[in-house]
């Protein structure tokens, strides 16, 4: 029996609506809407459909957006000045700075720069550094919104074995993270599992993930996983997007569909969740600034 599909698209749309309460609720008490001031660098075609979406969900959602755009080949400090900019406006609650950046930029500069309480992409260090000692502020969106999926769907983590493929700080470590952590009034997220993160360098990698009883690839290698890596009846989390052969594509061959009990599509799975963690984390900052 080919997997359940684990459908992200419907939960964002659910999620959005109510997120969408939350931010009327919040006008309602006599606050200005939450505000996000989204930067792009250079031109990167796939970054900018990001960050049109990010704001088109945005305006769905009643939260102001705001786009700043500085070329390619402009320098550090011009970026850090617009981020002082943005650290001292009392609109923007929230700042994303659409990554990856240009090679000349000192990336992470730019990410220690923005105030931590504007930082609703959760990679400051001291937000990565609450979100290790279990009292996050906000967490990453996409390992956020494969929780937020795991949770809505019924699919109890605690005791679990979950493998993580990939070992990036926007996805893999805050995922293991998040998905180790106790659960506690600080962090009801928590998921109690036992976690192992898989890269490029790691042994036995294949003998690991068939111990998994969940699995979430996000090492952008297109159909990387294949159904003999797979245990049978495991969930599976695919983060990839991937092009491939002018379609987008995850890191999960189909085949495993037909090996696995539940799986999330791409396009159309963990994509419209992260973008739906980004308003939430939005509204969240409001909500701090708003004392
Ligand atoms: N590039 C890929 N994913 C992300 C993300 O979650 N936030 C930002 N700012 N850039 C990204």
């Amino acid at each position: 029996m080919p997997a359940r599909v684990l459908d992200g698209k419907a939960l964002a749309e659910t999620m959005r609506v109510e997120i969408a309460q939350q931010v009327a609720a919040h006008v309602a008490l006599g606050h200005r809407p939450p505000g996000l001031a989204a930067v792009l660098v250079g031109n990167v075609a796939a970054s900018r459909v990001y960050v049109r979406n990010k704001r088109r969900a945005c305006d769905a959602a009643g939260i102001r957006s705001w786009l700043y755009e500085l070329p390619e080949e402009c320098s550090s400090q011009q970026l850090l000045d617009l981020v002082a900019q943005l650290n001292a406006d009392a609109q923007v609650d929230g700042i994303l700075v659409q990554l990856p950046l240009p090679k000349q930029i000192d990336e992470q500069a730019v990410i220690e720069a923005i105030l931590p309480d504007k930082d609703v992409d959760g990679f400051h260090p001291d937000n990565v550094g609450r979100l290790t000692i279990g009292i996050p502020r906000f967490l990453p969106c996409t390992p956020y919104g494969v929780q937020q999926i795991l949770q809505r769907e019924g699919i109890d983590t605690a005791g679990k074995r979950v493998a993580i493929l990939g070992r990036s700080n926007i996805v893999g470590k805050p995922m293991a993270l998040i998905l180790m952590q106790k659960p506690s009034k600080a962090f009801p997220m928590g998921g109690d599992a036992t976690v192992t993160i898989l890269h490029s360098r790691s042994r036995d990698l294949v003998e690991q993930l068939r111990q998994a009883d969940i699995l979430i690839a996000g090492i952008g290698v297109a159909h990387f996983v294949q159904p003999e890596m797979v245990k049978p009846g495991a969930v599976i989390i695919d983060v990839g997007i991937n092009s491939l052969e002018g379609k987008i594509v995850g890191d999960v061959a189909p085949g495993v569909a037909e090996i696995a009990s539940a799986m999330t599509p791409v396009p159309g799975g963990v994509g419209p969740m992260t973008i739906t963690m980004l308003l939430q984390n939005t509204l969240e900052a409001a909500r701090i600034h708003s004392g």
